[in-house]
């Protein structure tokens, strides 16, 4: 059986509360007669030493305690189901909910913005079960498919599907047509242009200070960040710099939260445009190193995949990532600038970076709520009846703070050796394709700013930064930074 928060709380304490006692979390600690309330406090995502984040009040002010019952599996009343998305209580601090949720241990019947209820799953091993689980479908017209807005909703219907949005075996057909440049020697072979991009993005820098220019705080965001993650995707889609500098604008356009509806649609027609075109000349030319002129020559010559289908998967894989990967180079160099002995180990230790990239996006996940499915028959999961029909999160944020998986998960600690395993890129079937390409953009972005740049530092204060929209995923719309 599922469990409302409230409900669990008293599981908690008995069956399960002597392994907690043993951790010393708050929660454990409380005594079985304690009054009710909500199980969890601001202190989840504290780890045992008291060390980690604390999360303050919420936008707005003080948060309203979780409703009184909390529903029982399928049947409780949709008015009694808590909204999702939950809002991050302060700047990059995951929502209370998840620590919650973790505490349960149950998955949890949320309702989704236009009242539709949907399964909220948290814990590590639930995460990793439903995205291999083949009775979770990808399929976003499949009826029940759990959307985020009305506007997402909308917009599903007449799009040309990619392998994102499909299941094995068409997904794993697809996919295959485009994981070469993703796949780890590929990654590797490229290393050597995405460490020269960076070294050009801080020469640009340094050349703009020397001209007189950045006499206050710069935004590391657009100046650098940003352009890195596209000229890497550029380079893969055989897009050249100069056409990729036009293009750019709109894919930012398109996934900024504070463009208008208007805007973003007018941005996604000329990148839908744009692709096409370049689309056209590869198969016209298909001579190119690139991905589009690989799959011209391999697959649309013969007939293994159409025309529209290539410009849907070259769009895809322009705008999938970039935002992300430029979220997690911000996000990265916020807390390592905010953890001297870290960065000092790091700067004297490069063979560091790969955990450095690894934690980064273990304790950030700037991709949270990618992880949706659909129902396609009925089964149980973790005491869930999860009926046909009904959407499911895979909560990849929440199951990254799960002490289950993690010591201290809430500590930011690049020297976890090995790493463990994180769902920052997902996990299964449709585990990020690009997983090792980003990471080797982050390695190269962390290690050439803090040898390049040692003066880095953040030009207003970590509270002062403009953090994205607590109800998204978690980044910053600009990053000021100065290093003189
Ligand atoms: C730090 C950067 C990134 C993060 C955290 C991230 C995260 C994710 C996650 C969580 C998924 C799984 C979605 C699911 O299972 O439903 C995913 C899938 C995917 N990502 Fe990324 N991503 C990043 C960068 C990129 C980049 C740069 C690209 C561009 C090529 C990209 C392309 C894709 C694609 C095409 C999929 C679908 C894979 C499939 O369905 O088989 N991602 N990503």
């Amino acid at each position: 059986m599922a469990l409302s928060l409230r409900a669990s709380s008293a599981l908690l304490l008995g069956a399960r509360g002597h392994a907690l006692a043993r951790r010393g979390t708050a929660a454990a600690a409380r005594p079985a007669a304690a009054p009710q309330r909500p199980l969890i406090t601001t202190r989840a995502y504290r780890d045992e030493k008291g060390r980690g984040e604390e999360p303050k009040s919420p936008p707005g002010g003080k948060k309203e305690p979780l409703p009184a019952s909390l529903p029982h599996e399928g049947g409780a009343p949709q008015d009694s189901l808590l909204a999702f998305p939950f809002a991050r209580p302060a700047a990059a601090e995951p929502p209370v909910e998840f620590g919650q949720l973790l505490a349960s241990g149950c998955p949890l019947r949320a309702k989704l913005f236009d009242g539709t209820p949907v399964w909220l799953l948290a814990k590590m091993k639930d995460v990793k079960a439903a995205l291999v689980d083949p009775r979770l479908s990808k399929v976003r017209t499949h009826p029940g498919f759990p959307e985020l807005s009305a506007g997402a909703k909308a917009a599903i219907s007449d799009r040309e599907p990619t392998f994102v949005d499909l299941n094995p075996p068409e997904h794993t057909r697809l996919r295959a047509m485009f994981a070469a440049p993703f796949e780890r020697a590929a990654v590797d072979a490229l290393r050597p242009f995405i460490r020269e991009t960076v070294e050009g993005l801080i020469a640009g820098i340094e050349r703009k200070r020397a001209y007189g220019g950045h006499k206050g705080p710069f935004d590391l965001h657009e100046e650098f960040s940003l352009p890195l993650a596209f000229a890497v995707i550029h380079r893969i889609l055989g897009i050249h710099p100069e056409e990729g500098r036009h293009l750019s604008k709109n894919v930012a356009v398109r996934a900024s939260g504070s463009s208008t509806a208007r805007d973003a649609a007018a941005a996604q027609e000329e990148i839908v445009e744009f692709m096409s075109r370049h689309a056209a000349a590869k198969e016209a030319d298909p001579s190119g190193d690139d991905v589009i002129s690989s799959v011209v020559r391999n697959h649309l010559t013969k007939g293994d995949i159409t025309r529209d289908q290539l410009v849907a998967h070259a769009f895809l894989l322009l705008v999938a990532g970039n935002a992300t990967v430029a979220s997690m180079i911000d996000l990265g160099v916020v807390e390592l600038l905010g953890r001297p002995d870290q960065l000092q180990a790091l700067r004297d230790d490069p063979s560091l970076l790969r955990a450095a990239a690894e934690e980064a996006c273990r304790f950030h996940t700037a991709s949270a709520y990618a992880l949706r499915r659909v129902a396609v028959e009925d089964f149980e999961l973790s005491g869930a009846h999860i009926k046909a029909g009904e959407g499911v999160i895979a909560l990849n944020q929440a199951a990254n703070r799960d002490r289950e998986a993690f010591e201290d998960p809430s500590v930011f600690n690049i020297f976890r050796n090995p790493p463990p395993p994180n769902v920052a890129y997902g996990y299964g079937t449709h585990e990020c394709i690009a997983r090792e390409l980003s990471l080797a953009e982050l390695e190269a972005a962390y290690g050439g700013l803090f040898s390049r740049l040692p003066g880095l530092r953040l030009g207003v204060e970590r509270s002062e930064l403009p953090w994205s929209d607590p109800r998204r995923d978690v980044g910053l719309a600009a990053l000021p930074v100065v290093w003189w």
